[in-house]
């Protein structure tokens, strides 16, 4: 995967983005409706976390009390959660797997899977849902953030605004929403050099086929508004206010 997040030092560059709170984008934009759906931690729930990242969802969630799993594809990724359990033990399992093959983790052992912002990165993203349907529990839940199918469509999609007669109309253009497709975004790191990842878009319908076909039945959405403190030097947040960037799915997994 040498045009994915293993790239030399991406990993090292992405964990300190992330931090152990998430990026502004994240503090301010998505998390803030991940854990509204996650809901009350309770001390043992079983917790995958899926595309873990630098693991600061882990954290979060194994400081409440969880027993989490954090997967991720990276390896160099892995390594820095890994570095962070090391450092302030919480009893987080990091595991380096593909989201389409989490053979190693049994069956039915989670009460919760997370997918903050991963799915979309995925490239079995169908794979990945399988697995989830598998490895979580009947009964269990599936939270999964990801840039909105509709609006936020990779390099294709963007921002327009209209000033007529002092009134504003913000308008979000999209092109090649029905295909899914992938497409490489560009990430500056903090020495200069620059890197390309994969992102996968795929259509609203798909996420909802795929996660029935997995197994699971949606129970609720979130489209989350920036709060306080959002900060981009690309887009505004009244914008993101009338039109969100990010969906997130709250899915149950049903009983055979
Ligand atoms: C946008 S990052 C999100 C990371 C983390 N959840 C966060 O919010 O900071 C997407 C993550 O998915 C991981 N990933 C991509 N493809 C994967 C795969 N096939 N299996 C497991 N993880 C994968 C990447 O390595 C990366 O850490």
């Amino acid at each position: 995967m040498p045009e994915r997040i293993d790239v030399e030092g991406f990993g090292y560059w992405y964990d300190e983005k992330q931090g152990d709170a998430g990026d502004n984008w994240h503090r301010t934009l998505i998390d803030p409706g991940l854990f509204a759906r996650i809901g009350t931690v309770r001390a043992g729930l079983r917790i995958l976390d899926l595309g873990c990242g630098n693991g600061y969802v882990s954290r979060r969630l194994a400081r409440a009390g969880a027993l989490v799993v954090g997967v991720d594809q990276s390896l160099e990724l892995i390594e820095r959660a890994s570095a962070h359990e090391r450092a302030e033990p919480l009893g987080v399992e990091y595991i380096r797997a593909d989201a389409a093959d989490l053979r190693p983790l049994g069956e039915r052992r989670f009460d919760l899977g997370v997918a903050n912002m991963s799915l979309i990165d995925i490239e079995d993203g169908a794979g990945a849902l399988r697995e989830l349907g598998r490895v979580i529990r009947p009964g269990g839940r599936l939270v999964a953030s990801l840039s909105h199918p509709c609006f936020d469509v990779d390099t294709r999609s963007q921002y327009e605004v209209d000033e007529v007669s002092g009134t504003s109309t913000v308008y979000r253009k999209i092109a090649g929403y029905r295909t899914p497709h992938s497409d490489r975004y560009l990430w500056r790191l903090s020495d200069g050099r620059t890197v390309r990842t994969v992102g996968y878009h795929r259509p609203l319908s798909w996420y909802l086929k795929e996660l029935r076909k997995a197994g699971f039945v949606l129970l609720d959405v979130e489209e989350p508004a920036p709060e306080a403190g959002f900060v981009s030097d690309r887009i505004r947040a009244d914008w993101v206010e009338q039109i969100p960037l990010h969906l997130i799915l709250e899915a149950r997994r049903e009983p055979e």
